[in-house]
């Protein structure tokens, strides 16, 4: 293909991120995605390791952990348009990273296994049962999880911190943003054993509120289970997955489904938890 086939390309999609594709040719998304890259502090030398992109959009996150050395990287979105623009890019930079159409609270450790790294980055914020999700996380995280969140808080307001601010966005859209003292203590809830917040940025007022009240952007960085709890919990690659789920990967179709399936006859919730951080 060359450059005016390429570029005639990806203006048939509206994209997110920008991704390097070849010298001087990147998807045309206004993210600045190289800049979250040194916020979040992926390590440099991912050889060996499995790698979990939750909410990856086009890819970019799991295209760059391949490129850091990942044995196996599993990149999932639940947005059908994101698959399509994720393929695109997988083609032109031959890469090996798998995807599924599938959303975070449909992750389950005995479908797709635990993987030693996983990235949630600004996914939170978009959906309706955001701390159920911080639970799924957790379940297949081995070693480490990276998380990017969107926080609400109020200028020096101390103990008397609401726990939630309710973010209204156009159109009726509403998020909840969670301080950060109470996403924390909810991320330890769901099983990281320990989370360290490793940058904070973008801080702006919070639209629709008046005064005080600021949103930004915060990384925390969990390992998900206390190590000494660590079972060695290999990723399923789609390759080595049983029936249905390998069906649907390879086919890109009806994933979703067989997913589903496969949770219906999960074993249940205490097997999967066995190991965790126990609660408060
Ligand atoms: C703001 S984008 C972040 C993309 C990428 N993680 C990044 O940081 O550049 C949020 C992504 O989460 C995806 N998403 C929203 N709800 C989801 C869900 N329930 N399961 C998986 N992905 C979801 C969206 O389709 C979108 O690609």
């Amino acid at each position: 293909m060359n450059q005016t086939e390429l570029m005639d390309l990806l203006q048939h999609f509206k994209w997110y991120q920008r991704i390097r594709l070849t010298d001087g040719v990147y998807t045309p998304g206004p993210m600045a995605s190289e800049k979250k890259l040194q916020r979040i502090q992926l390590p440099e030398d991912l050889r060996g390791k499995s790698v979990l992109d939750i909410g990856c959009n086009e890819g970019f996150f799991a295209f760059e952990a391949e490129r850091r050395g990942a044995a196996y990287v599993l990149a999932i979105d639940s947005d059908a348009m994101a698959r399509k623009k994720f393929h695109v890019v997988k083609h032109l930079l031959k890469s090996n990273v798998e995807f599924l159409l599938l959303s975070v609270s449909d992750l389950h450790e005995r479908t797709i296994g635990r993987f030693d790294v996983t990235l949630f980055l600004s996914v939170f914020h978009h959906l309706k049962d955001p701390f159920l999700a911080l639970d799924k996380v957790a379940s297949v995280t081995g070693e480490m999880a990276i998380m990017e969140f969107l926080v609400a808080g109020i200028d020096g307001a101390g103990v008397e911190e609401p726990l939630v601010v309710r973010r209204m966005r156009e159109g009726g859209k509403r998020d909840l943003l969670p301080t950060r003292a109470f996403l924390v203590e909810a991320l330890e809830r769901s099983g990281f054993a320990k989370v360290d917040i490793i940058a904070s940025y973008w801080r702006k007022r919070l639209d629709g509120y008046a005064g005080r009240y600021f949103q930004e952007r915060t990384v925390g960085v969990g390992p998900a289970i206390p190590t000494e709890a660590l079972t060695t919990v290999r990723p399923r690659t789609l390759e080595g997955c049983v029936g249905p789920l390998r069906s649907a990967g390879r086919s890109g179709a009806g994933c979703l489904d067989a997913v589903q399936e496969m949770n219906q006859t999960a074993p249940a919730a205490a097997t999967l938890t066995a190991g965790r951080a126990a609660r408060p």
